[in-house]
């Protein structure tokens, strides 16, 4: 079936009516997909199978995610070439709003998860949450979705709007769906694209410190500065952002892995920052 292009709520309402009654998955983006997008959609169209529903697709960057303008403008964009991925992906309709359209004159309202947001990307990135849980905010009250995918590469994402949701006593389920990563595992993300050749190959040392990580943490170490030990070392070239050892569930850092733990990192290379992460002793 053809894709259906909606870019203002009110067509988005036309189409809800048409389907009224019927389950929904929900794949919030902001364009640019790739295979990892796509495993979102596989996992959007096993929860809502096409006999009991839609699969939704929303396109969207969200200014209000990103404090760093230049970020924001260099942000890679396609969305000819988006639309053609999600309908051969089996997407029943994409909504693809201007930012006037999510964020009318004088829109003021903004949502906030207060604690998870300390630590990790948080911590230097004032506001970025904030913006996330916004805009899905309101993806969720437009859409009203049986199932909400997220990817768990973005750890710390998932994990404040599984708390916001539960928090406001959202419907609906939100979905965590593993990282998709290259065969040589580098982690998928569209921020890839913006690497160098040389640039790519260097990130390679993101996957490798934890796989290292990993193999720590199987051979018993559990100090968390044992675990992450020689990082600078391991991820050079690459300008860390940071690399943390928190609790899986409240995101604070721990100095024991003892409970369920995360590690996670933010690296620059070319000046992208990439970001993945491994959790240890499964999930929180
Ligand atoms: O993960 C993303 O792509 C974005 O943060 C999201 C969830 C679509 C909100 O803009």
């Amino acid at each position: 079936m053809a894709i259906r292009v909606v870019r203002s709520v009110a067509e988005l309402r036309g189409w809800q009516a048409q389907h009224a009654g019927r389950e929904l998955a929900l794949v919030p983006t902001m364009g640019f997909l790739h295979e990892g997008h796509l495993e979102l959609m596989r996992a959007g169209r096993t929860h809502v199978p096409r006999e009991r529903g839609e699969l939704a697709l929303s396109i969207f960057v969200n200014p209000a995610q990103f404090n760093d303008q230049a970020d924001l403008d260099s942000y890679p964009r396609d969305e000819a070439g988006d639309l053609v991925k999600a309908e051969s992906a089996g997407v029943d309709v994409a909504f693809v709003p201007e930012v006037d359209e999510l964020y009318p004159p004088n829109a003021s309202t903004y949502v906030e998860v207060g604690g998870l947001d300390q630590h990790l990307c948080g911590a230097t990135r004032p506001g970025h949450f904030r913006g996330v849980c916004t805009v899905v905010s309101k993806l969720w009250q437009l859409f009203s979705p049986t199932v909400g995918l997220f990817g768990q590469k973005d750890f710390q994402q998932l994990a404040i709007i599984r708390r916001m949701h539960r928090d406001l006593f959202w419907p609906g389920q939100v979905i965590g769906v593993p990282t998709m990563r290259e065969p040589d595992g580098l982690a998928l993300s569209s921020r890839n694209a913006r690497l160098t050749r040389p640039g790519r190959a260097a990130a390679l040392a993101i996957p490798r410190f934890l796989q290292l990580v990993n193999q720590r943490y199987a051979a018993g170490t559990r100090n968390a500065s044992l675990l992450i030990e020689g990082a600078e070392q391991a991820l050079s070239p690459g300008r860390i952002h940071y690399v943390s050892v928190v609790d899986a569930d409240q995101l604070q850092p721990v100095e024991q892995a003892d409970t369920p733990t995360l590690v996670a990192l933010a690296v620059f290379f070319d000046d992208v920052r990439l970001i993945d992460n491994t959790l240890l002793g499964g999930p929180p």
